[in-house]
């Protein structure tokens, strides 16, 4: 059964907005570079321990966290298809010390962050993961190297994360707007089935993770109990599940700094610029609890980040209370 016949396909947007051919068929290779990425990564992903994919590859990463098998797998699929989009000059990736320069692609072309697979601790009990990108436009004549990647989020041009939930869905942010497309299995396509995404007026929920909160200073504790006080909590504990749902029903989510975590545990370049990148261009705000993410400019590849993400007024209240000391 083709579900997706009457839809637009990906592949036919990306066109229609000029981003197939011509002079930003740049952008359009990339986000199709993504696409194809993450149709192999959900297979892996929907197969889990049928294919040998779960479990750990028994190395730590540059975050000396413990790389699961499809950490490593994600990460390795999405090199490839962005090296071979012919526009990727570099990318740098969670799972990856140093940055990736992609020998060969001199052109103008882009530069991506990403987290190829997010919410890893989820893998083995088939909740929800996924994987997020940032997109920057290399500097014109810029010969790329490790510093080209520290770049303000403020100067992403798209952002892209795909949900592998009970549907595998791609959300595509650009300057102009935030779009959903579902993955129809059967004929390896993604579909337009979000034209036109705005995080709703009114909040819902709130996701933040409540066994922290004995860690946190106490403005930060007010804040949260300010949320906790007026919406429902929601936490998957997979940040792209989380912030998927709050953009589309409404909700805040809050991984603040704590006094074990200092610096907050999320990766400024590969999940908090992205993701308030979309969250921005959806009518939303990302903030640190003391400044936009997306004005932070970066030091480091793997730097993390306190990231207070979702509607735009609830966000402001919540910083307001933590600044307040
Ligand atoms: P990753 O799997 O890429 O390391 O990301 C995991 C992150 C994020 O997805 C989620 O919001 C957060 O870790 C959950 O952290 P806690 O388990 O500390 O709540
Ligand atoms: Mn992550
Ligand atoms: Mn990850």
């Amino acid at each position: 059964m083709v579900v997706a016949a009457n839809r637009t396909s990906l592949q036919e947007y990306l066109a229609s907005e000029r981003m197939g051919q011509g002079h930003n068929s740049g952008l359009g290779a990339v986000i199709m570079a993504i696409a194809e990425g993450s149709c192999q990564v959900q297979q892996q992903v929907r197969q889990a321990a049928l294919a040998d994919i779960l479990g750990t590859t028994g190395e730590t990463n540059v975050q000396n966290e413990i790389v699961q098998r499809l950490d490593k797998a994600s990460s390795d699929i999405f090199v490839e298809t962005l090296s071979q989009s012919g526009q990727v000059a570099a990318i740098g990736c969670e799972e990856i010390e140093m940055p990736v320069i992609v020998q060969g692609n001199t052109g103008d072309g882009y530069i991506v962050l990403m987290d190829p697979l997010d919410g890893s601790s989820n893998i083995d009990v088939a909740v929800s993961i996924g994987s997020i990108f940032g997109i920057w436009p290399k500097k014109p004549g810029e010969t790329v190297n490790d510093d080209s990647l520290l770049r303000p989020g403020s100067e992403q041009v798209a952002a892209a994360y795909v949900v592998y939930g009970s549907s595998t869905v791609l959300v595509l942010a650009t300057k102009n707007n935030v779009l959903g497309f579902t993955l129809d299995t059967e004929s390896g396509a993604y579909a337009l089935t979000h034209p036109e995404i705005k995080i709703p007026e009114t909040c819902l929920y709130y996701s933040t993770n409540e066994g922290n909160n004995k860690v946190l200073d106490e403005p930060t504790q007010k804040a949260i109990a300010l949320l906790r006080n007026k919406y429902s909590q929601r936490y998957v504990g997979s940040l792209v599940a989380d912030f998927h749902r709050n953009l589309l029903k409404g909700g805040i989510f809050a991984y603040p700094a704590d006094q074990i975590r200092k610096d907050g545990r999320l990766r400024l370049m590969y999940e908090a610029n992205p993701l308030g990148f979309v969250a921005e261009q959806a009518g939303g705000a990302a903030s640190t609890g003391y400044e936009r993410i997306m004005d932070i400019v970066p030091q480091q590849l793997h730097q993390r980040t306190p990231l207070i993400l979702g509607n735009k007024d609830v966000v402001e209240e919540t910083v307001a209370v933590i600044r307040a000391g």
